[in-house]
């Protein structure tokens, strides 16, 4: 018995190759020397929101997470190993958090339902609309404060990375890495820049700045 669904993403990935090989014949064999990303992206696991694809960049040219609602958690071991690879190997200058309007986990933060084993992860969410909730209550139009919400996430999931010790490590040394806060519009493909960059630990609330202990 075949599976045509898995028998649609091999044939896909046949085109694929060919296409890429007739278009750059040492494509394949180049990348596969190593990869040398200038990027970090953090984004959601919407299917709609893929980081190569609405940058128009190749394999090889970002470094990827995605989790539910693009989100920096201090305790998960998983984005957190991915940004310490990236920012103390592959040494990345830039790190991307993606957030996009109409993200069903942020929505889903916004509202009282219960959605079980989730509810663990959507808590995280639910701390930034706390953090927030004078000017998130005061936006009427849910729709609009589901915007503004999702602005509001990717501006603290920004703080978070820059609240990580390693990440004032680099900072201590150099310029490198950027912090950049996006989002990305569903309706028309376009990704805005919350202009809200960061490198350096001075903005921070002092609690957060790491001193080196001599
Ligand atoms: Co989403």
């Amino acid at each position: 018995m075949t599976n045509n669904s898995i028998d649609n993403l091999l044939e896909g990935n046949k085109s694929w190759v060919r296409n890429v090989t007739k278009m750059s014949p040492a494509f394949f064999q180049d990348l596969a020397k190593g990869q040398t990303p200038e990027y970090l992206w953090i984004g959601c696991s919407d299917s709609r929101v893929p980081a190569t694809e609405i940058t128009n960049t190749l394999p090889g040219s970002i470094f990827v997470q995605r989790n539910i609602a693009n989100m920096v958690i201090h305790t998960d071991s998983n984005v957190l190993s991915v940004i310490n690879y990236a920012v103390k190997v592959l040494k990345v200058k830039h790190i991307i958090v993606c957030g996009h309007y109409g993200c069903g986990g942020v929505l889903a933060a916004m509202s009282n339902n219960k959605f079980g084993f989730l509810d663990n992860w959507l808590m995280h969410i639910k701390d930034v609309y706390r953090l927030h909730e004078g000017e998130l209550d005061g936006i009427d139009d849910l729709e609009e404060r589901g915007r503004r919400f999702v602005e509001l996430n990717v501006v603290e999931q920004v703080l978070n990375l820059s609240r990580i010790s390693f990440i004032q490590e680099e900072w201590e040394i150099g310029e490198f890495p950027y912090i950049h806060g996006l989002v990305y519009s569903l309706e028309d493909g376009v990704l805005h820049d919350l202009e809200i960059s960061v490198n350096s630990k001075d903005g921070l609330h002092t609690v957060f700045q790491y001193k080196n202990v001599k």
